[in-house]
């Protein structure tokens, strides 16, 4: 476990991969707990976003990402990881996603800790 802040400000990660096993055009799955989260590359940074498609509960992972879009290889539902929602929609619930660190080669995130829609 990665203890970053001060004691008043503690955050959890967990590592989950390291940054060579990200897919170029894909995401990993990775599993934390009982979570199965995907982890994808964003230009330079990193997304972990839930990997169950509210669909039909295919991978999303393992489908096409282009740019910040992912395209589920279910039935082609589209969500952007960086938002957790499809494009152009405002007013539905996104999916959850998480904050991720970079700590030398290795990808860590704090599944106890979502990002705010
Ligand atoms: S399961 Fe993802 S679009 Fe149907």
């Amino acid at each position: 476990m990665l203890q970053i802040g001060t004691q008043e400000t503690f955050v959890a990660f967990k590592r989950v991969a390291a940054v060579t096993e990200i897919p170029e055009s894909r995401g990993l799955r990775v599993r934390v707990g009982e979570l199965e989260i995907g982890l994808y590359r964003v230009g330079e940074g990193y997304c972990a976003m839930d990997n169950v498609c509210p669909h039909a509960g295919y991978p999303l992972c393992d489908g096409e990402l282009e740019d910040s879009t992912i395209m589920c290889p279910g039935h082609g539902w589209v969500f952007d990881v960086q938002t957790g929602l499809a494009p152009g929609e405002v007013e539905e619930t996104p999916l959850v996603r998480y904050p991720v660190r970079i700590e030398g080669d290795d990808l860590w995130i704090d599944v106890d800790e979502p990002l705010k829609p």
